[in-house]
């Protein structure tokens, strides 16, 4: 027999059901509360609140697990490639072989963009943050593709899906070179997905680059990282925005907004800048440490802490090691890498954080990684962008193929309740 859930309200019962997840996950359902009692929930933050049904992602924050569509993070990392989990989240099944190939000969065949976009590109400053140009060109992009809004986006949305996909390490490689005062690259489809975005970011007119295959293997296992992670606020802003039956482009523009955000995304540029502080001011943990646990002080240890994971980021395991075996194989001594270690260990050992279950998050080391393959900072967030596309992209289509409902929530009202006009003059 199906579990209820029995509430009493004014004197009254009223029973729910509760649905089961296939990981034995438990929620009350009770999209018939209001329509039955006037009673709204509410939950700021949505910390104890589903806003879907999802076959994407699974995590389990107190066992530090993470899986794609039933495969592990770890295994998905150490043995898949990154357009590999993109064709799985997206389209729910490891690809065959020809489908790989016909998957990465489309996204071969798009990774140029219109000319025309290099107009809009050319208008922004020099210094203009990454994360605002990319959000900016990926909305501007439905203005090259009108079929993605003019009849329904539906018809053409894998060739729209390749495009993102396709698409967006270029864009990205622009700002990079803008901010560089170097030209443009144009994409080298004899190379890789990750090669590729290598050689747009990093070649040179006047010598030739070569491709390190260390680098372009970290690349690729840190954009599996990013893939996707079930409901986070990114990727609930698409999903919201998808609900409206807006375009996937600004759909997709919109969760770049929402995870350029430092408590997001732009957590792990705000983790290199946190790191270059504590070394600048002598590389003692304990002053920020303090600073993170004072009530009275705005600082938090960036990278650190996550709504689910309360036990450990399965990702910045993978992620700690990766770091240690790149600047090894690159030869590099980053000192912030000692730094980030001697705040995890004094952090971990701390009241404060094991109360909390604060643990290194996705954002904590991965900034260390990115910074020996010779990305800018203000880069991160863009690298987080291009891993979580194909994450955003699924979730998106689960739920324009689930047909659901425009997401609107509820409020309860706390303002002045009904009063007179008062004309200018008497105010
Ligand atoms: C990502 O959701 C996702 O899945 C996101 C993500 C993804 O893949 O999409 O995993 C990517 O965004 C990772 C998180 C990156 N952000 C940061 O590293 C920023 C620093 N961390 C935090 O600001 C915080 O931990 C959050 C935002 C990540 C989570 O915040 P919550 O769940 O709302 O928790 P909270 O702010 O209510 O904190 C609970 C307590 C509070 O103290 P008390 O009120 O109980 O005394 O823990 C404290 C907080 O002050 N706390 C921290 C802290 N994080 C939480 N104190 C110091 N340093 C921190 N980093």
């Amino acid at each position: 027999m199906a579990e209820i859930a029995k509430l009493t309200l004014d004197g009254k019962e009223y029973e729910y059901p509760i649905i089961e997840g296939s990981e034995q996950e438990k929620a009350i359902d009770i999209s018939k509360l209001r329509a039955q009692t006037g009673y709204i929930t509410i939950d700021p933050g949505f910390k104890n609140t589903g806003s879907t049904t999802s076959a994407i992602t699974y995590l389990d924050g107190e066992k530090g697990l993470l899986r794609y569509r039933g495969y592990s993070i770890e295994d998905l990392a150490d043995k898949a490639d990154f357009l590999g989990v993109a064709y799985l989240l997206i389209y729910g099944e490891l690809p065959t072989q020809s489908q790989y190939d016909e998957f990465v000969g489309k996204i071969r065949r798009h990774t140029m963009v219109n000319e025309d976009m290099r107009k809009i590109f050319d208008g922004f400053p020099v210094n203009a943050h990454p994360m605002g140009v990319m959000s900016s060109l990926v909305s501007a992009m439905s203005g090259f593709y009108p079929e993605s809004y003019s009849k329904s986006d539906m018809d053409n949305i894998d060739l729209h899906i390749v495009r993102l996909m396709a698409k967006l390490p270029t864009l990205a490689t622009w700002c990079y070179k803008k901010s560089q005062g170097h030209p443009i690259n144009y994409p080298n489809n004899n190379l890789d997905y990750c090669s590729n975005f290598l050689h747009m970011m990093f070649a040179l007119p006047v010598e030739k680059y070569e491709v390190d295959p260390v680098v372009s293997n970290a690349l690729n296992k840190l954009l599996i990282l990013h893939a996707d992670h079930e409901q986070n606020c990114s990727t609930s802003t698409v999903r919201l925005v998808g609900s409206s039956q807006a375009n996937i482009y600004s759909s997709i523009s919109a969760g770049i907004s929402a995870l350029w955000g430092p408590l997001h995304g732009g957590a792990n540029q705000a983790v290199i800048e946190m790191l270059e502080a504590i070394r600048a001011d002598g590389g003692g943990v304990e002053k920020y440490l303090n600073k993170a646990k004072d009530k009275n002080d705005p600082f938090r240890l960036m990278g650190f802490g996550h709504r689910v994971y309360k036990n450990f980021d399965p990702r910045a395991r993978i992620i700690k090691k990766a770091a240690d075996e790149v600047l090894a194989a690159l030869g590099i001594e980053d000192p912030v890498l000692d730094i980030a270690r001697g705040l995890e260990e004094a952090a971990l050992s701390d009241d404060y954080f094991v109360e909390r279950k604060l643990y290194p998050n996705v954002d904590f080391y991965s900034g260390i990684i990115y910074r020996a393959l010779g990305i800018p900072v203000n880069m991160f967030t863009v690298m987080f962008a291009i891993g979580r596309l194909p994450g955003w992209i699924a979730q998106w289509l689960e739920l324009r193929n689930d047909g659901q409902a425009i997401g609107r929530p509820r409020q309860i009202y706390t303002g002045e309740t009904v009063r007179p006009f008062v004309d200018i003059e008497n105010r």
